[in-house]
């Protein structure tokens, strides 16, 4: 197995833990964390230090993946990715033994793919993004990086969706339609029409 390190210690990393495990084609060598969280372990695994320690972590891992979670802002996981990826780092897809990907769909660098999410044929999913818990990404979507799409989504064919972008718990987009980039969409929406770059979408 290769060592891989995992920047973020929150709950999101958690999860991504147990994919890791179950995957079993990596050994995590540890965790980077805040600096109260230094010294701590997640779940069996040591936080070995804070991102400033990440260029000497280099020596210990030539692999890394984002396990900052991201709602509100894609900011913190852009920084780690960039700043990991200008330090040398490889930052490998990770794909969970139970999600179901197309191999003729393409996934990016440093996304993951969680239990149960299911990336079908001709979809196109970028770099550092979160496809979580039973995500449904259909035929010939197109997620741009630095994306989350959240538990239960539903991403129907042909949709498309830019940068930055979170997609709220158990919202679908229907088939086509256009998210900009940097939007939020809360959980629980029906995306039916196009939606402007910065857009935040909370229908009651
Ligand atoms: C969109 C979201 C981030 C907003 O959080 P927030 O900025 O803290 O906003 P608040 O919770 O203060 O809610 C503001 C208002 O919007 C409403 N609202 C919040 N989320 C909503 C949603 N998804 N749909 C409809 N209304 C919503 C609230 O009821 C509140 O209404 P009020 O002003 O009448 O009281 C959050 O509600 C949400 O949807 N989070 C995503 C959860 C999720 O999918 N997690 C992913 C796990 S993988």
């Amino acid at each position: 197995m290769e060592p891989i390190i995992l920047v973020g210690s929150g709950g999101h990393a958690r999860a991504c833990i147990d994919i890791i495990e179950q995957q079993g084609h990596f050994s995590i060598v540890g965790l980077v964390g805040i600096p109260h969280e230094v010294g701590t372990s997640v779940l069996g695994y040591p936080v070995l230090g804070t991102d400033a320690d990440l260029p000497g972590l280099r020596q210990k891992s030539p692999n890394a993946l984002v396990t900052v979670g991201h709602i509100k802002t894609p900011a913190p996981r852009i920084r780690l990715f960039e700043s990991l990826a200008k330090m040398g780092f490889c930052l490998p897809t990770i794909l969970s033994p139970r999600a179901y990907v197309s191999r003729h769909a393409s996934v990016g660098k440093g996304t993951i793919v969680m239990h149960g999410a299911l990336v079908n044929a001709a979809a196109s999913v970028g770099h550092n993004c979160i496809l979580n818990t039973h995500a449904v990404v259909e035929h010939d979507v197109v997620i741009a990086d630095h994306c989350h799409v959240s538990t239960t989504t539903v991403i129907n064919s042909g949709a498309q969706v830019g940068a930055g972008t979170f997609i709220g718990s158990n919202s679908s987009l229907r088939e086509l339609v256009k998210v900009g980039k940097n939007c939020l969409i809360g959980m629980g929406q029906r995306v039916l029409s196009d939606v402007e770059d910065g857009s935040r979408i909370l229908n009651r």
